[in-house]
């Protein structure tokens, strides 16, 4: 199989890059981010507190997530339920940033995500891809952008929505969030070793994405 990481930073346009690329090549893209806000959705349905890493440890094992494709896109089921409408709610999101810290969570999480990459070619991003879940991925990429443009391309993007949105607000929120995701204890997000920085803050989507396309079939062609 041929796998390819993509990690990095809220904002930084991970998953509109891997559908594009993924789209690309043929190949699956899983989000695995939606994964981690399945479980947050099925944590905070069962009444447990963001705040209490005990009871999430706890409660994870009961959730039962699996992945379909349906038309190419990702759909998440929750029990048998297409739960993708509810994943990008702002109680799930803070569940999910809160949740993804706890080791259990992250262990139930894995093994789908290694199944899914052992049996198909796929584009997968998130935010331990390369480190952790793909250590042997073909290509990893680590894609980032200054705080002050994702947090652009974010306001931008909901007040196109017609929501009342601040610019210091979201910054604040990103820069956050960051720190988070960068210091937690397990699977934090970091550059891989092995993996190629690519810094959006300049670029447009197709470029990014002509970019990692030209990385990907450099090694395929080394591989064959
Ligand atoms: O990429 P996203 O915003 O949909 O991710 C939702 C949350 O899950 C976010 O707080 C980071 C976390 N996450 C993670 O810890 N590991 C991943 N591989 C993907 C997401």
């Amino acid at each position: 199989m041929f796998n390819i990481a993509i990690d990095g930073p809220a904002g930084a346009g991970k998953s509109t890059i891997a559908k594009n690329v993924a789209k690309e090549l043929s190949f699956i893209y899983v989000d695995t981010g939606a994964m981690y806000r399945a479980m947050a959705l099925y944590l905070h349905r069962n009444g447990i507190s963001a705040d209490d890493p005990e009871k999430i440890a706890a409660g994870c094992g009961g959730a039962d997530i699996s992945i379909e494709y349906r038309d190419g896109e990702q759909v998440v089921l929750l029990a048998g339920e297409n739960v993708n409408a509810w994943l990008r709610t702002e109680e799930v999101s803070a569940m999910a940033s809160k949740s993804s810290a706890v080791p259990r969570v992250r262990e139930r999480l894995l093994q789908l995500q290694q199944e899914l990459a052992a049996t198909q070619n796929v584009v997968m991003d998130g935010r331990d891809i390369g480190t952790v879940v793909l250590p042997d991925a073909q290509v990893k990429i680590y894609l980032t952008a200054s705080v002050e443009v994702r947090a652009k391309r974010r306001y931008l993007e909901q007040k196109a929505k017609g929501e009342k949105v601040d610019l210091k607000e979201i910054e604040a929120e990103i820069a956050e969030r960051d720190h988070r995701d960068m210091t937690r204890e397990v699977a934090p997000l970091k550059l891989a070793d092995d993996a190629v920085l690519v810094d959006s803050s300049d670029m447009t989507i197709d470029e990014v994405a002509q970019r990692i396309l030209a990385i990907v079939k450099e090694k395929m062609a080394l591989e064959k």
